[in-house]
């Protein structure tokens, strides 16, 4: 018979996100979280429609799991002002071998990191305290987003399941299925210092996957830094077989870009780091370093990543310049500023890898 399990006290963060148990007054956020086609179509036991009662059943369920000792389900929360970002939960199995973690992010909370830090405080919390000794964690094979979470959370790949899940038809479907042994968590790299005093744990950045890199897909994973030298909200240059990187540690993880200015290629490393977004040395440029999007385009205008094109401009007070010769005028206005490119990252051992497209010395 399992034993009866309290949440953890004081509860799980990183500094960046907390867990605590679930609430009667969260209803209302699960239930606008639940009404997102991705999270309906990526998980068929979420019911559809999705209304409060369904929410406040959910609730239920969680506080009674929590007693039965069958899972521990947390709701994941901003620290500073508890608002509700998704939910994780570790789910026993009969034995050490057979446990399994899942979770959902609400739409408001994508793109930060929030699932992989819930992943791995609950799989680092789960490890020492049940002793587990295998944690799985599956997805739908189409849900990329959840397999990249699985991937930098420390998770590895292991096979394809087949029949393993049921649709909303309650047809069999495959799953994706991705495991966690003690092994995989000795190698989750250690929380950093900040500058407060408290400790965050490294995290990588959830980036667009259409903007990975090219030949980024089939490289090997490459060492770049250890962890621990790396800081939140700070950035730096790391050179690699003739690659110029960027490493920076954003809110929403750490990402890993060129360090040149998708304008006209300045290092950005010398720039300034302000949240997510990068300031580049020349022309004002500013982009953001979690979506690969243009925030500000450079005073020189030109031609946006989709081809549009954006005049000149000044900052205020500035003196205004005069128009250069005609050649780099033409130049200027056919100049494209594309979106960041990224190479995929993962923290294993306490070092930060990056699937990076150079060949093997
Ligand atoms: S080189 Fe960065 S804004 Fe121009």
């Amino acid at each position: 018979m399992p034993e009866s399990l309290n949440p953890p006290d004081p509860p799980l963060s990183d500094g960046v996100i907390a867990l605590r148990a679930f609430r009667a007054d969260d209803a209302p956020a699960i239930t606008a979280a639940c009404q997102d086609p991705e999270i309906q179509r990526r998980i068929p036991i979420i019911p559809v429609p999705y209304t409060e009662a369904d929410a406040r059943r959910f609730i239920l369920m969680t506080l009674q799991a929590w007693h039965d000792g069958t899972s521990c389900e947390f709701a994941i929360v901003d620290p500073a002002t508890d608002q509700y970002l998704g939910s994780v939960g570790l789910h026993l199995g009969p034995n050490p071998r057979r446990h399994a973690i899942g979770y959902l992010v609400a739409p408001w909370a994508r793109r930060r990191g929030v699932a992989t830090r819930a992943v791995q405080l609950v799989a680092r919390w789960g490890f020492e305290r049940f002793g587990i000794q295998r944690l799985a964690l599956w997805t739908l094979p189409g849900n990329v987003a959840s397999q990249g979470v699985a991937e930098r959370a420390g998770f590895r790949f292991e096979a394809v399941a087949r029949n393993w899940e049921v649709d909303r038809g309650d047809g069999p479907v495959d799953a994706v299925m991705f495991t966690m042994t003690p092994d995989d968590v000795a190698e989750l790299a250690l929380p950093a210092d900040r500058p407060d005093g408290e400790q965050v744990a490294p995290s990588i950045a959830e980036v667009p996957r259409e903007l990975r890199a090219s030949g980024t897909r089939v490289a090997p994973f490459v060492d770049i830094v250890a962890a621990v030298e790396l800081a939140p909200g700070s950035m730096r240059r790391v050179t690699l077989a003739g690659l110029d990187l960027l490493v920076a540690w954003t809110p929403g993880g750490i990402v890993v870009t060129d360090d040149r200015c998708p304008h006209m290629a300045a290092p950005l490393s010398i720039g300034s780091l302000d949240g997510g977004v990068v300031a580049c040395p020349l022309h004002e440029g500013r982009f953001d370093l979690c979506t690969g999007e243009t925030v500000q385009m450079p005073t020189t205008g030109g031609l946006d990543a989709d081809g549009r094109y954006h005049s000149p401009w000044s900052p205020s007070g500035a003196q205004i310049k005069p128009e250069p010769a005609s050649k780099k005028l033409e130049a200027r206005r056919l100049t494209r500023v594309n979106r960041l490119r990224y190479y995929p990252a993962r923290i294993r051992d306490g070092r930060l890898e990056a699937q990076l497209p150079i060949l093997p010395e």
